[in-house]
C-alpha cells in the first residue's frame, strides 16, 4: 500500500521511524516532508500535500505527525475526501478505521506511547471499515463537504 507521510520539524525524527516500520511491513511510504528537524516549519504546508495525495488517489492512506497531531488533523480535514483522526492509542486507531473509515492517521509525537507505534500502524493499515450503520454516518460527513 502507498502511504503518504508528512510531519513538521517536531515530528521529523518520528516520521523516519514510521517510514521504516511501513517499509518493513511491505508498504511504500511516500515522503511529503519536512526534510529536517532543525528548521521550524508550518505543519499545514506539509499536511496539506500529503492529504491531497490521498484525495487524488495517489496514496491510499496518509500518516501525519506533529507535536500533538491536532494541527495536522485540522488541515487534513479541509481536503475533500479526507477523513483524518487524531489517535492516541491502538483502540482509537482501530475505531477510527472501523467506525469512521479514517484514511488519514494523525499522530502526536509528544502524546503517544512510542512502544505502541507498531501496533497502531498495523491496526490503521489492516483494519477494515465496518460499514452498515457507520456507512450512513460517514456519508453524512462527506455530504457536509459541499456545504
Ligand atoms: C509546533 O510547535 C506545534 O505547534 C505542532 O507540532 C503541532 O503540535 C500543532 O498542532
Amino acid at each position: 500500500m502507498k502511504i503518504a507521510l508528512a510531519s513538521d520539524h517536531r515530528g521529523f525524527d518520528f516520521k523516519d521511524v514510521v517510514a521504516r516500520h511501513l517499509s518493513d511491513m511491505g508498504h511504500e511510504p511516500v515522503d511529503f516532508g519536512t526534510e529536517n528537524c532543525s528548521d521550524s516549519v508550518d505543519y499545514p504546508d506539509y499536511g496539506l500535500k500529503a492529504a491531497k495525495a490521498v484525495s487524488s488517489g495517489e496514496c491510499e492512506h496518509a500518516i501525519l505527525i506533529c507535536g500533538t497531531g491536532l494541527g495536522m488533523s485540522l488541515i487534513a480535514n479541509k481536503v475533500n475526501g479526507v477523513r483524518a483522526t487524531v489517535c492516541h492509542n491502538p483502540y482509537t486507531v482501530e475505531m477510527g478505521r472501523r467506525h469512521n473509515d479514517a484514511n488519514v492517521l494523525c499522530l502526536g509525537v509528544d502524546v503517544i506511547n512510542h512502544d505502541l507505534l507498531e501496533e497502531m500502524l498495523k491496526l490503521f493499515i489492516e483494519t477494515a471499515f465496518d460499514g452498515g450503520r457507520h456507512a450512513r454516518r460517514v456519508e453524512k460527513i462527506m455530504d457536509a463537504e459541499s456545504n
